[in-house]
């Protein structure tokens, strides 16, 4: 190939690699970005833009809960398919929103796991695709990092060091959190994440998914004290969950209640919902609480799709008023998947100079602490 002659400073920075050009910007103490986000790790697509100095500028989502309704669950190889149909429109839509364009995008972040591949590679594709074309540098965001510091979009955020309580449809972790990247594991689900209970029992309580709305709402009107639901995993020491058994304990009740062979009556439905999701909170605020103890920490951060749990925030509030803690936790929207915190966790990132080269790599599963911690002074 060959170059045209150099003529000014602006005509030879534009020839630098992304990850050179940002290492000249942080060496000029350039400390303002704009990020694009993108999500696309399951079946919703996220884009945002977040600006380091300003916040939040533009936030769009799509769900795709009605393509895969009929099917009970996610169909990957359809969430992968509409991914590649919403993705770039709302690429646009953000943008304008944000009254901006391409050429104002300082960075790129996407969520590169863990989820599903097919859905991941899509966003991976298009967010290296633009920042190669835009000149800027892409970063691969950690899906559950940005459920993590997804409280922090809002406006009374958490500081560093805390316990993050991540409640999802596929993780259910408690984890001590001295800084971005800085994740030490103090327990995790030994079988089915609190969300996966959560889908499961409305799948049997004849509810739509994602379920646990929907047994959230039909709780309201159940007597939770009709049904002694198990805490599992509360009587022995130690921060690991283990839903399995309540997901067992609900078929079972619902066959014992069925025997004659007459359906479920409303109020029965209600009262089982109401069971569950009790035992499911109590567990939940008894092993956030031990962390604390055990930590010696005072701030809580719950996040991911359960945290929007109306019952499971008022627990906590009540727990954590009574050890003198806070517990912090994302408006409802942002606690399932969005395009905001993975813009947020991206723009750390880049600010703190983390850079990839141009490889396309995404992970279906991978553990959080295995992620780099940033050297800016986070904690
Ligand atoms: O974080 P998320 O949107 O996706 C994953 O990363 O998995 O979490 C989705 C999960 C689903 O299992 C859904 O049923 C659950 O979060 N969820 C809830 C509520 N809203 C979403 N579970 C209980 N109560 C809710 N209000
Ligand atoms: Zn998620």
């Amino acid at each position: 190939m060959i170059y045209p002659p150099i003529t000014n400073c602006k005509a030879l920075f534009s020839l630098l690699t992304p990850c050179f050009r940002m290492r000249l910007r942080q060496g000029r103490q350039c400390k303002h970005m704009r990020i694009l986000g993108i999500e696309t790790s399951c079946d919703e697509t996220g884009v945002a833009i977040y600006d380091s100095e300003r916040g939040l500028l533009a936030d769009r989502l799509y769900s795709q809960v009605a393509l895969h309704a009929a099917y009970g669950g996610v169909v990957p190889e359809l969430a992968s398919r509409d991914h590649i149909r919403k993705t770039l429109p709302m690429i646009d839509q953000t943008l304008a929103m944000a009254k901006l364009e391409g050429s104002d995008i300082d960075g790129v972040a996407y969520t590169a796991g863990p989820g599903l591949v097919g859905a991941l590679m899509v966003g991976a594709a298009i967010a290296r695709s633009l920042a190669y074309a835009w000149s800027v540098p892409a970063v691969a965001v950690h899906h559950m990092e940005g459920h993590l510091l997804a409280p922090m979009l809002e406006p009374d955020p958490p500081q560093f060091p805390l316990v993050a309580l991540l409640v999802s449809g596929g993780h259910t972790q408690l984890v001590r959190v001295e800084g971005i990247g800085r994740y030490q594991l103090l327990g995790e689900s030994l079988d089915d994440a609190a969300g996966e209970a959560f889908d499961k029992t409305a799948k049997m309580l004849g509810l739509p998914y994602p379920g646990g709305p929907h047994v959230a709402r039909l709780a309201i009107r159940g007597n939770p004290g009709r049904y002694q639901f198990p805490r599992p995993m509360t009587k022995r020491p130690g921060l690991d969950f283990s839903f399995s058994g309540l997901k067992t304990f609900t078929l079972n009740t619902i066959a014992s209640e069925t025997r004659q062979g007459a359906p479920l009556d409303d109020q029965t439905r209600a009262d089982i919902a109401a069971a569950f999701e009790e035992a499911v909170v109590d567990t939940l605020a008894l092993k956030c609480r031990r962390a604390l103890r055990q930590t010696g920490l005072t701030q809580l951060v719950i996040a991911g799709g359960v945290s929007a749990n109306v019952q499971l925030r008022q627990k906590l509030e009540a727990m954590c008023a009574q050890l003198d803690c806070r517990v912090y936790y994302a408006r409802p929207q942002f606690c399932t998947d969005n395009g905001a915190m993975i813009a947020y966790a991206g723009c750390q990132r880049l600010l703190a100079g983390e850079c990839q080269d141009l490889g396309i790599e995404v992970r279906g599963r991978w553990p959080l602490e295995e992620l780099g911690a940033l050297d800016r002074g986070n904690g």
